[in-house]
């Protein structure tokens, strides 16, 4: 089976190596608009790889395999792939614009499959005027590691083809949940609110950043306080997700904080700017006070 990753940003090199690494799958073509974004994102996976060979947790020879199935270019070179997995950014029109053209002038193979691995856009606005059907195949970061896909169908999306993309998500070792098509669909609806809060509560001054993301972590639980995780994931990502839930339910509770709003515009985005509510400079991490 080959597979074409739309985008190579964090989200698509990561599909892409989760991808890769399964042994059914023959070739990953990474594209993206430039060939130097596309061998970049190839790039931060070989670098994952090292770290891993470093720590003697990975083999060369095997790290070599995986990097030889991915295959960088423009998204001219998908021209036989059996399933396609857009990760490009959240934009409507962009995403529309990108399957047409996969659509109409560059896939050749009659049968493949069209996902997006969108964050909260409606699937079937995705697929509408498209010739070809569009199926949601959501993945979380880090996608080589964790488990869930979101399957979303669309309303024009075929029920074989819902079956087809659990399969696939299940032979990646991944567990598919079929969710329905709603702003945000089940864990963005429920974790973005929850990062927001968390900015909410700091911008009123309730406990420092470090405080709030320790009380998350050690009070229920999770990997990541709201904070790291927000900076983790992108705070223009969290900001757009907020804004499509907001658009879409019309409902006040989702209003993004001022805050995010305010981090977003100064580029204040996390980890990929090197600053959020951490600074990531010299490969540190350090709370950054934001009032
Ligand atoms: N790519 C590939 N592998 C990675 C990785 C990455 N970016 N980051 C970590 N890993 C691997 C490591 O190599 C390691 O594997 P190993 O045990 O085989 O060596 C394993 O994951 C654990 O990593 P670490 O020991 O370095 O670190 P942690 O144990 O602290 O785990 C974490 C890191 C998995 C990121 C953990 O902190 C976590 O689960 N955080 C929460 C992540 C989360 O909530 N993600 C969802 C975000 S929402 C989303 O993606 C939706 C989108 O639409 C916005």
């Amino acid at each position: 089976m080959k597979v074409a990753v739309i985008g190579a940003g964090t989200m698509g090199r990561g599909i892409a190596q989760a991808f890769a690494q399964c042994d059914q799958i023959e070739k990953v073509y990474l594209c993206d608009i430039k060939q130097e974004f596309a061998d970049n994102g190839k790039a931060m996976v070989k670098k994952g790889f090292d770290k891993r060979i470093a720590k003697g947790k990975m083999a060369q020879e095997d790290a070599d395999k995986i990097l030889n199935k991915i295959q960088c270019g423009l998204n001219e070179q998908a021209v036989d792939p059996d399933l396609v997995v857009e990760a490009a950014l959240e934009v409507m029109d962009l995403k529309k614009e990108c399957f047409k053209k996969l659509q109409e002038e560059i896939v050749k193979n009659e049968n493949c499959i069209y996902a997006s691995n969108t964050s909260s856009l409606s699937i079937t606005e995705i697929g509408s005027g498209l010739s070809k059907p569009i199926i949601g195949m959501h993945f979380f970061n880090p996608a080589p590691v964790m488990k869930l896909v979101e399957v979303i169908a669309g309303i024009n999306t075929p029920a074989e083809t819902v079956e087809k993309v659990k399969e696939i998500s299940v032979m990646l070792g991944k567990t598919p949940v079929q969710v329905e098509e709603a702003p945000g669909f089940v864990v963005n609806r429920i974790l973005v609110p929850m990062i927001n809060e968390g900015i909410q509560v700091y911008s009123e001054g309730i406990a420092s950043i470090e405080g709030i993301d320790s009380a998350m972590k050690l009070g229920c639980n999770h990997p990541m306080g709201p904070l790291e995780l927000g900076d983790y994931i992108g705070l223009d990502i969290v900001l757009a997700i907020m804004d499509v839930i907001y658009k879409e339910t019309g409902d006040s509770k989702y209003r993004a904080c001022t805050l995010l709003r305010k981090m977003v515009r100064g580029k204040h985005l996390g980890i990929k700017s090197g600053i959020g509510f951490y600074d990531y400079s010299n490969g540190g991490k350090v709370a950054v006070d934001k009032k």
